[in-house]
């Protein structure tokens, strides 16, 4: 039976348990709101691991101040549907307060990695990642953790976090869940009104001409992200954040597709800001 807790201590004292029987444990970290891009990543969980722990905590901490942690989805009981449905075991919802005490003053943070992409429109972002996703490793002590994609990113962060920290922990990385008609599926597509969310299908189009283009043998970085661009450009209600070609491990701009590459771009829909990706390793 699939259980909800919201204390720590209780995940220590389950985990514990599991841990006495010899079984292994996946973790997968979320902010709830749950739907097929996290149900992917608690199936590679429960395909991995004997057990099977979710974390559904919006974390406050990596929220900017003009973000969108109050409006920022929540829906408890569809989420705990989800998990069981997909062979999760335990859910760990948090109140913040249980995360953060009072006179919580430590944090992990990165320097390089977080200084492109998503790290220079949102400053404060990946210091809350690392300090959330370094707690939850230390209450649940998983074998493996899984993480989508969709934030190539933040998938690089942790992988970089790992490492350099010597967390005992394997990292396992899944592909991009989309709607059918291309949209990377995320729960901020709730926010999209039906114009909007048509619009947002310029993302996954100029993914996928960029995509094809490197599948062609195109490698200037510049007349790949041009023509992105100049696709997403082509829709009205869509506003550029960023469109860019990283190393894919330092994540540090490059011009010329010589190694592994991420491209990565935020978009604006409205007042949306959505993301999507590709690695050229992936095509
Ligand atoms: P959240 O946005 O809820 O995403 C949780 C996990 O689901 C992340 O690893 C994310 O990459 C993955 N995911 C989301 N949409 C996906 C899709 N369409 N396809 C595949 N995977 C997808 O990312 C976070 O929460 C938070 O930053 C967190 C790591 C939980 C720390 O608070």
């Amino acid at each position: 039976m699939m259980k909800i807790v919201n204390t720590i201590d209780e995940v220590r004292r389950q985990v514990r348990e599991w841990r006495k029987e010899g079984l292994t444990v996946g973790l997968v970290p979320t902010m709830g709101y749950l739907h097929e891009g996290h149900a992917s990543l608690i199936d590679a969980s429960h395909r991995d691991n004997d057990r099977t722990v979710v974390s559904d905590f919006v974390n406050p901490m990596q929220f900017g101040p003009s973000e969108d942690l109050e409006s920022y989805p929540r829906d408890i009981e569809h989420d705990a549907a989800l998990v069981e449905a997909h062979g999760g075991d335990l859910i760990f919802h948090p109140e913040p307060s249980e995360m953060y005490h009072d006179g919580f003053s430590s944090f992990v943070d990165m320097t390089v990695l977080t200084e492109e992409l998503c790290g220079l429109s949102r400053p404060v972002h990946f210091r809350g990642v690392c300090t959330v996703v370094s707690k939850l490793f230390n209450i649940v002590q998983p074998d493996r953790a899984y993480f989508g994609k969709k934030d190539a990113q933040q998938l690089a962060v942790i992988r970089h976090m790992v490492d350099d920290l010597n967390i005992n922990i394997q990292i396992i990385g899944c592909p991009i869940i989309r709607e059918a008609d291309g949209l990377a599926k995320s729960s901020r597509n709730t926010y999209l009104n039906s114009q909007e969310r048509q619009a947002a299908l310029v993302l996954s189009q100029s993914i996928f001409l960029g995509e094809d283009m490197v599948r062609k043998g195109e490698t200037n970085c510049d007349a790949i992200i041009s023509a992105m661009t100049a696709k997403i450009k082509s829709e009205a209600l869509a506003e550029i954040d960023y469109v860019k070609i990283v190393d894919c491990k330092t994540m540090q701009q490059i011009k010329q597709l010589d190694r592994p590459a991420l491209c990565a771009m935020a978009v604006y829909i409205g007042k949306t800001r959505l993301i999507d990706n590709f690695f050229t390793e992936d095509i």
